[in-house]
């Protein structure tokens, strides 16, 4: 027990809204056509909105039509053309009373886009004019019944002065478009697709477009279009030609064919995620569109790509098919985030690109599973939606789909997504719908495994294997961990591809799915003479915690033998794991650390000497698992320790392996720059070496970091030497960091990566150059990548956040605080890194209970951040 217990709880949440799942009822009105008219300014656009509304033969019945608002004063209201005064304001929304089955609402509202700083509904970015309506911002712009399961056909015309706003966009296609009078213009746009309001979208402004052309596999012609500013089109190539590839894999994998004869894209600087699915006209963060080799790195490449892949892609997962209410959230997002990632790994190398994945899932998922935030991929109650767009819902759906093409294999899933496309095109659909047409399409039974949509928590499995005459009896037991809310849980389908492996030929008798399904299961081999070495959960075929009895001798095996690469990378994993927790629960004698680290090194250098294994896979081998991973695994733990021993770790291996490094960074170093997987491994690799050698030998490391920096000619290498060279306490850091900020002025995409080094750097005065930044000149609180830039990163760094003084904590609580009145939805995203203090020793643990506490008697926070803040003090 620590002496948290006498604290007062949180203030009594005060009319704390919550929407439960099994409330859902259908909507009394349904909307099948809306038409919009926008009189566009940056700070008063006057909206005229004319609904015809229907009233839905399924709903519960009642004459009631409720129009949800935020922050909406209605100028005018007619129905059926007549001015109308019979209606009422309930809190936001906008309350009738229609006494027949069909009528036309006509409303007009006014917005100011130019004082919109929570960049949801329409909002002005660097002089032009956008949307982001996901998941509930068209309340902002208009009363509508603002939830997924009204689905209607748009007509929106705008008009607006035509220097300010010479591109006029919308969903769909245009229908018309003139001049107006005094310098004004319009167009209108047609949507044929009915849709929900999360999807509409509309963008004004100074634009220039990069095009390309798609002809769809029945022959459509597609025209395509990337909007950004003008200097920018010529760093939108591989945003077009990811776009291309995506149109294409979606007919090849899926069966999906694009429905409109153009796509519009368009890059803004402000934006609160990463792009949006908008029919016809995706929204992009300019982060994941703009690159060429100078200003992006190989992972900026990648995310590009990704992120591009996945907005496409949801023209089916979540446009065709969408959601009927916000807790099937992970039917689109889910869904569609696994046909990125299979995309991808398509596209590159798919056991680096499955390794990644899982980091991932492990750096961001695992955590929030473990803690007061975990919830199920499918939730069954929110205060607000936007605090559930999460690795959760995102990243472990994912996972639980791709479990489901382990159960079926690869042609009868495609069977049982063709049934789904099939029987819900055009539908709001749920959770429930998804698993049926996969059981029906695929011909599997997934009763208990919907047990996934319903548990929250990472099950673990704990493994054991006993070796009689010639048989093996596996034996696993799965725990689901209590989670708040759901303190007693059921066994859950865990399916787990399987090798047994002969020491002396380093051989296994072929890969076997065993699929858990009891709290405890015994599987037998015979065929065995002598004691296997056990792979298991390959391809991370669960997301789950495997518990193994595996030996150093079995990982140093494995991390050298195994055929499954995850597994490989999995093994060398563990083989630090083991080592590493040992070390910061002060279970190592010094003859124990001294072999533990001998075993890893002897593991490393196998892995740097071993000619058969291609670059970009090396790179994932030498990656030693993350704080938070690690600290994932100890109770009660101290991250400062966790943080030192790594360290430590690192440091002895990059003394033990020096010339190794040297001699890589050496062979690196002479590959040049191209984008083929090769250059890229090398890449990799040449900051890695210079990771190690880092702690070993500063100076040598600062030398090389320096000569890399120098000679750069692309962005990967330039911000590999900088970071390495951040964190070092040498004159050479300063140098870089100014002539970095110095080429690179202006490219707020660039600069952002100058913030995230230095609060992401292992520097021992991290948090001092942070605040320094925030007073920058580049710096600005409104915009959501330069806060991201400086303060997640920040957060992400153990090393400074967790300062054992709480001065980490106190900077993330006070950029809270004053976040939270401009951008509620970003300042949220922070609260959960103070969350985790249940995990964490005392000290620290009372310390960021402090800041939450602080936090949660501020006087009007945002629902965002006070649902966040109450969770993460009760849960
Ligand atoms: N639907 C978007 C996606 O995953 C996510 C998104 C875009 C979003 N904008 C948002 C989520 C604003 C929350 C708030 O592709
Ligand atoms: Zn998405």
């Amino acid at each position: 027990m620590n002496d948290l217990s006498n604290t007062p709880p949180a203030p009594a949440e005060v009319g704390a809204q919550v929407v439960r799942r099994k409330d859902y009822r259908p909507p009394e009105w349904l909307v099948p056509e809306i038409a919009l008219d926008f009189a566009l300014s940056l700070n008063a656009t006057k909206v005229v909105s004319e609904l015809k509304v229907a009233r839905n033969p399924a709903g519960p019945g009642g004459s009631t039509l409720r129009l949800n608002g935020e922050g909406l004063t209605a100028g005018s209201v007619a129905v059926d053309g007549q001015p109308h005064n019979d209606w009422h304001m309930d809190g936001d929304d906008l309350v009738l009373d229609l006494p027949g089955d069909a009528h036309t609402v006509t409303i007009e509202t006014t917005v100011d886009p130019s004082a919109n700083t929570q960049l949801s509904g329409l909002y002005a970015s660097g002089g032009m004019l956008c949307t982001q309506c996901e998941a509930e911002g068209f309340r902002r712009i208009a009363f509508f019944p603002d939830r997924p399961d009204v689905l209607s056909v748009y007509r929106v015309r705008m008009s607006g002065e035509k220097a300010a706003f010479p591109v006029l966009l919308s969903n769909g296609n245009p229908i018309a478009s003139g001049e107006g009078a005094d310098g004004t213009h319009w167009a209108e746009w047609h949507d044929p697709w009915p849709k929900p309001s999360y999807l509409f979208a509309l963008v004004a402004g100074d634009l220039v477009a990069s095009r390309d052309v798609f002809t769809t596999r029945s022959g459509r012609k597609v025209d395509l279009a990337i909007y950004v500013r003008a200097g920018d089109e010529t760093r939108t190539d591989h945003a077009m030609r990811s776009l291309i590839a995506s149109m294409k894999w979606d007919e090849d994998v899926y069966g999906r064919e694009y429905d409109l004869d153009l796509f519009n894209i368009v890059a803004v600087a402000d934006f609160n995620a990463g792009a949006m699915e908008n029919k016809g006209l995706n929204i992009f963060n300019t982060r994941y569109i703009l690159a060429d080799p100078e200003t992006a790195t190989d992972g900026d490449y990648d995310a590009i790509e990704g992120v591009v892949a996945h907005e496409y892609f949801h023209n089916w997962s979540g446009n065709r098919v969408t959601c009927r209410d916000w807790f099937q959230l992970s039917l689109k997002e889910g869904f569609t985030v696994l046909r990125d990632q299979q995309f991808s790994a398509d596209r590159g190398s798919a056991p680096v690109k499955r390794i990644e994945d899982v980091r991932v899932l492990r750096a961001a998922q695992f955590p929030e599973d473990s803690g007061p935030l975990a919830h199920p991929i499918r939730p069954d109650v929110y205060q607000e939606i936007s605090n559930f767009y999460t690795a959760t819902v995102y990243n472990k759906g994912a996972e639980v789909i791709r479990m489901m093409t382990v159960l079926a294999g690869t042609e009868r899933f495609r069977k049982g997504t063709d049934l789904y496309f099939e029987r819900h095109d055009g539908e709001a659909a749920t959770c429930e719908d998804f698993v049926r047409a996969i059981e029906d399409g695929a011909g599997l039974d997934l009763g208990q495994f919907r047990r996934w949509y319903e548990q929250a928590g990472t099950p673990k499995v704990d493994v054991s294997l006993a070796h009689a005459g010639d048989t093996i009896t596996l034996t696993l037991r799965q725990t689901v961990p209590a989670t708040p809310g759901q303190p007693d849980k059921q066994p859950m389908v865990i399916p787990l591809r399987t090798a047994l492996f002969d020491r002396t030929t380093g051989r296994h008798g072929g890969e076997q799915l065993l699929v858990l399904t009891e709290a405890e299961q015994v599987f037998t081999f015979p065929g065995h003479t002598a004691p296997p070495v056990l792979s298991i959960n390959r391809g991370f075929s669960a997301p789950v915690a495997i518990q193994s009895p595996a030996t150093t001798e079995d990982l140093v095996f494995l991390a050298a033998h195994d055929d499954d690469p995850f597994a490989r990378y999995e093994a060398m994993q563990q083989l630090v794991v083991q080592h590493l927790v040992a070390a910061v629960e002060g279970r190592l004698t010094s003859e124990s650390r001294s072999a533990g680290r001998e075993a890893i090194g002897g593991a490393m250098a196998a892995i740097l000497a071993d000619t058969a294994l291609d670059d970009l896979m090396r790179g994932e081998l030498v990656i030693l698992p993350g704080e938070g991973y690690l600290a994932e695994q100890i109770a009660n733990v101290d991250p400062g320790k966790v943080h030192d021993e790594r360290e430590a770790l690192k440091s002895w291996l990059g003394t033990t392996l020096k010339p190794q490094w040297q001699a890589l960074h050496d062979r690196c170093a002479a590959v040049p720059y191209s984008l083929s997987a090769e250059a890229r491994g090398a890449r990799k690799l040449k900051t890695q070496a210079l990771v190690y050698l880092a702690p070993a030998d500063p100076a040598e490391a600062a030398r090389r970091a320096k000569a890399q920096y120098d000679g750069a000619d692309n962005m990967t290498d330039r911000q590999g030497a900088l970071m390495v060279l951040a964190g070092l306490d040498l004159p050479e850091r300063e140098a870089a960091l100014a002539d970095f900020h110095a080429r690179f002025a202006g490219n707020m995409l660039v600069i952002d990566k100058w913030f995230s080094l230095q609060a992401g750097s292992l520097h021992p005065r991290a948090i001092e150059h942070v605040k320094a930044l925030a007073g920058h000149a580049d710096f600005t609180i409104t915009n959501p990548n330069r806060v991201r830039a400086l303060y997640m990163a920040f957060a992400a760094n153990p090393g400074a956040f967790h300062k054992a003084d709480g001065e980490g904590y106190r900077l993330i609580a006070d950029l809270i605080l004053r976040l939270d009145p401009i951008n509620g939805n970003v300042a949220a995203r922070f609260v959960p890194p103070l969350g985790r203090w249940r995990k964490v020793e005392p000290k620290r643990a009372a310390l960021m209970r402090a800041e939450l506490e602080r936090i949660a008697t501020a006087p009007a926070l945002s629902r965002d951040v006070r649902e966040q803040v109450t969770r993460s003090l009760e849960g």
